[in-house]
């Protein structure tokens, strides 16, 4: 089976709306660039398409409508699975892709082909940083509780292990200990804007690099933010996850620069926080 991983697409449609006009002026256009990488996957003969959060900026009904509409219009037979990170708002994303009002955590599972994909929603309404809630722990744990065919794959925006903690998902210990004692051979994750690959336990946790920009570590705990974006398409054979990295735009110039903590910390501030 092959699928395509997208995330951190930040689809924009006004560049006043946003505190990181100054940033966002030198960065070429974010749907564009999700446009493209859109058009490019007609090459790639995938089974489904998952974008692991951050989907648009600002959160605007407009932003969601954007999405719908290029997914609607270059992917229309594929299936799309999307999941929510610290910039979609949940009410407008319900609104346009559920048309329903109403600010639940949207989680969900379903079985493709010999395989179980379960999306969560580790984004807390106001909160830079994600966490699983209990009562979403309870749904997986009962989800998982039964193996299924060739296993699980588990797709969210916070991941649950990076070098910097600031970086991970709150209170991971039981949603890792449900992972680890179920049939998951694999978690994707976005948010770092950067390609990774970590081990929860024995399950690989790869993390994307962003389709907006892209982020570089530097020295002195800094970050610079870039034009480079891009996307990882994955081909499983008997529960082993193969992973190749597309580029969208190879681009690493310096745009930006920024303290971690500022882009990462638990409440970053309105203007550098991604
Ligand atoms: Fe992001």
């Amino acid at each position: 089976m092959k699928f395509v991983h997208f995330t951190d697409t930040h689809l924009l449609q006004d560049l006043e709306s946003t505190n990181l006009k100054p940033i966002f002026e030198k960065l070429s256009n974010h749907n564009e660039k999700f446009k493209q990488a859109l058009i490019d996957l007609v090459l790639e003969d995938v089974e489904f398409i998952s974008i692991t959060g951050d989907l648009i900026h600002e959160g605007s009904v407009e932003e969601y409508a954007e999405l719908k509409k290029l997914l609607d219009t270059y992917v229309p037979n594929t299936p799309v699975f999307l999941t929510l990170g610290n910039h979609d708002v949940k009410e407008n994303f319900n609104k346009v892709f559920l048309g329903k009002e109403h600010t639940n955590a949207y989680y969900y599972v379903k079985n493709l082909e010999n395989y179980r994909v379960v999306v969560l929603d580790s984004a807390i309404i106001g909160e830079h940083s994600g966490a699983i809630q209990d009562e979403q722990l309870q749904w997986l744990e009962q989800t998982l509780a039964e193996n299924y065919q060739h296993g699980t794959l588990v797709f969210m925006h916070h991941p649950i292990v990076w070098e910097e903690e600031a970086v991970c998902m709150e209170n991971a210990k039981k949603l890792t200990s449900i992972l680890t004692n179920s049939d998951t051979i694999g978690v994707f994750t976005g948010h770092t804007h950067m390609n990774g690959l970590h081990y929860i336990e024995h399950i690989p946790q790869f993390t994307a690099e962003g389709v907006a920009f892209g982020l570089v570590k530097e020295k002195d705990n800094c970050l610079s933010l870039t034009n480079q974006s891009g996307y990882n398409v994955y081909t499983v054979k008997n529960k082993l996850i193969e992973m190749k990295r597309s580029q969208i735009k190879p681009d690493l110039e310096r745009l930006y620069t920024v303290k971690y903590e500022q882009a990462f910390r638990k409440h970053a501030t309105e203007n550098t926080k991604v």
